[in-house]
């Protein structure tokens, strides 16, 4: 009889323990509550919410702090969700080092909540995602000559919800050209011949000089005849 006693009294006692640690005193909400969140606010349509720990009661909660996760009541359905306001745009995205094969990037946190960054780049045709803790970042293995677009995105606290990303186009520096040769020779002319560096180029310049004035042209071509 004692330890029944005690058994129920522990069950009470947890049960109001898990109330009042509750943050939200209904059950969680089922999918079929819609909820549309901005950077700074949360709202359902035609039901009152409130942010935990508040008895501020609205169907739209507004002036909150973007990329946060809180825990709401939707007081219509008596029912309590996690709602994540949207990360702001990471700032001054920009490209700090270009190679052959490579690009560095850095931008500055947005204002408000993010736990991580979502580094998308695209050649137009592949596209590639990696995420990172960090404001920067390396993307190598690229192809020289090449222009890709990066798309930078801020990702909330809850580590799924994404802001709007800010994008970069950067070309990668083509490779040297290769099997530079003099073809001709004339009184007044010398012919050049090189091969096409691997990856993308599109032109070509051509420089020379007697060691006075110098001149430069950009061909298509792969070859040149300098008068
Ligand atoms: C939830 O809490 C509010 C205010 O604290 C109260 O008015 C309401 O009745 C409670 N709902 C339930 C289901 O306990
Ligand atoms: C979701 O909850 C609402 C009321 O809270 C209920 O009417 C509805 O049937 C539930 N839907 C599902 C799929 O559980
Ligand atoms: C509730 O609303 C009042 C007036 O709009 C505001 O001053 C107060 O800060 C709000 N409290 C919370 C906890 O949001
Ligand atoms: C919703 O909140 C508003 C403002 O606090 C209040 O005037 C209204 O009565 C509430 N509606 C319901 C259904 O609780
Ligand atoms: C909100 O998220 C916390 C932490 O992930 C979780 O413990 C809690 O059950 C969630 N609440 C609801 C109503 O989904
Ligand atoms: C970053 O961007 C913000 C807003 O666009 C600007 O105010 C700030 O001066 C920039 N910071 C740097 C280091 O460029
Ligand atoms: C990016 O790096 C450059 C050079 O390292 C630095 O001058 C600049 O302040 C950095 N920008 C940001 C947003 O961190
Ligand atoms: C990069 O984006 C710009 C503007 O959105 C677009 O015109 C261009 O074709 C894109 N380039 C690649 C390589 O995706
Ligand atoms: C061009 O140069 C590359 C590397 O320098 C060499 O492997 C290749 O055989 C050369 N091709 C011709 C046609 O000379
Ligand atoms: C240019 O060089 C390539 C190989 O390097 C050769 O096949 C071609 O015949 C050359 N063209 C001229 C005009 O010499």
């Amino acid at each position: 009889m004692q330890a029944l006693f005690t058994l129920c009294t522990a069950v009470v006692f947890s049960c109001i323990f898990e109330i009042s640690q509750a943050q939200c005193n209904g059950t969680s909400c089922n999918g079929s509550v819609q909820v549309t969140t901005t950077t700074t606010s949360i709202s359902v349509p035609n039901c009152n919410l409130s942010i935990e720990g508040s008895t501020n009661q609205s169907s739209v909660l507004t002036d909150l702090t973007p990329g946060e996760v809180f825990t709401v009541q939707a007081h219509c359905f008596n029912c309590c969700l996690n709602a994540t306001t949207k990360p702001e745009s990471v700032l001054n995205l920009t490209v700090t080092d270009v190679t052959t094969s490579s690009l560095s990037l850095n931008w500055t946190k947005p204002q408000g909540r993010s736990s991580i960054y979502s580094v998308q780049w695209t050649d137009g045709g592949h596209s590639k995602e990696e995420t990172v803790t960090e404001t920067f970042r390396v993307i190598s293995n690229l192809t020289p000559g090449v222009e890709y677009n990066i798309t930078v995105t801020a990702v909330a606290g809850d580590g799924e919800t994404k802001g709007s990303g800010v994008s970069i186009s950067q070309f990668t520096k083509p490779e040297s050209v290769l099997n530079l040769t003099v073809t001709d020779v004339t009184t007044s002319s010398l012919s050049l011949n090189w091969t096409k560096p691997q990856g993308r180029s599109s032109i070509y310049s051509v420089q020379w000089t007697d060691g006075g004035d110098s001149k430069e042209e950009t061909e298509t071509v792969k070859q040149k005849e300098v008068v």
